[in-house]
């Protein structure tokens, strides 16, 4: 086993994604924090590792205050004697188009991913410093924070901020031997299942079936076990050398995402005035300006639900 040993922190892992991290990361040998802030779900978690001959534990609390991220290291240390990979999974979503988007969508969302991130990561940090922990942080982005989405401006902002954290923080924390990535995953959980253009992916696996191949393979859309490997994957010491990396998956596909480069540069003696600008900067950008959002496939026939 790969993680035998090791001490994991699975934030928002009573279901969905995160609780198919968890699965894995005890699968793997790893013993599990289990984090909700659903208390059934988090109790029937760890029910399910430890009828697979695994160990976790459970902390229900909302992930964003300090509070909450010092209760998971402690329980990690005073349970399972440390902590070696912290996982920031929880979110939720509350979708508006930025006009109709009120103050509260906006911090809830940034709370729970941003703040949630940033809290744990620096408790887990400051652990795994002061005992010398080459530890392992994988911090969950989404597409939506790589490329924007129409009506998710405070997820966008969130996840995005995710990943500029991560960058960040493989740099501040090479020295200590520590690890920072960030996963992009995509699959059918509470948060996309009554997604529309996804139906058809959703009905198979409602009926045990696997997904039509349109999906897993072309639109890299599939079940949460298919991310769960690559979060294994990233926890172990075959990962060591990887850090500062956002690595999406979902379905058949992997993916290593670019971090912005500056794909046009130009120089302007004594400086870029408006009249500088109006006379080559389109020149300058022309088939060069970026795109934004995703854009899917057509749903072939067969897979169009009303
Ligand atoms: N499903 C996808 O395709 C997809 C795509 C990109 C990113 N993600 C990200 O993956 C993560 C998991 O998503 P999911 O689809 O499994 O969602 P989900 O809604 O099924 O699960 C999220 C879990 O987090 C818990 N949670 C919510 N707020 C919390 C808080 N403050 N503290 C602790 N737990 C909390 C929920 O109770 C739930 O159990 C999220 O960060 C999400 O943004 C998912």
């Amino acid at each position: 086993m790969l993680l035998e040993g090791k001490v994991a922190i699975v934030t928002g892992s009573g279901r969905g994604l995160g609780l198919a991290y968890a699965q894995e990361l005890a699968r793997q040998g790893a013993a599990v924090v289990i984090n909700d802030v659903d208390a059934a779900t988090a109790d029937a978690a760890v029910a399910t590792i430890e009828q697979s001959g695994g160990r976790a534990v459970a902390v229900v609390a909302p992930v964003g205050p300090t509070e909450t991220a010092q209760e998971l290291v402690r329980t990690a240390v005073e349970t399972f004697g440390g902590l070696d990979i912290l996982v920031t999974n929880a979110g939720v979503l509350r979708d508006k188009t930025l006009w109709n988007m009120s103050d509260d969508d906006f911090d809830t969302v940034i709370n729970v991913h941003l703040r949630g991130t940033f809290t744990c990561v620096r408790e887990a940090a400051v652990h795994m410093r002061a005992n010398g922990v080459a530890g392992r942080i994988i911090c969950i982005g989404s597409p939506t924070g790589q490329r924007g989405n129409f009506g998710q401006t405070n997820y966008a902002a969130a996840k995005a901020g995710i990943v500029g954290m991560v960058r960040t923080w493989a740099l501040e924390l090479k020295k200590a031997g520590i690890t920072a990535n960030a996963v992009i995953p995509v699959a059918a959980t509470a948060m996309t299942s009554t997604i529309p253009y996804f139906a058809a992916a959703v009905e198979a696996t409602e009926r045990g079936e696997a997904m039509p191949p349109f999906f897993r393979h072309d639109l890299g859309f599939g079940v949460s076990e298919d991310v769960s490997g690559v979060i294994a994957y990233l926890a172990s010491d075959a990962a060591a050398g990887v850090s500062g990396q956002a690595i999406g998956v979902g379905g058949d596909r992997l993916q290593l995402w670019s971090h912005p480069e500056p794909v046009v540069t130009a120089y302007h003696d004594g400086g870029w005035s408006i009249e500088a600008l109006q006379d080559e900067f389109p020149g300058l950008t022309e088939g060069s300006l970026q795109s934004v959002g995703e854009t899917f496939p057509p749903l072939p026939e067969d897979l169009k639900r009303s």
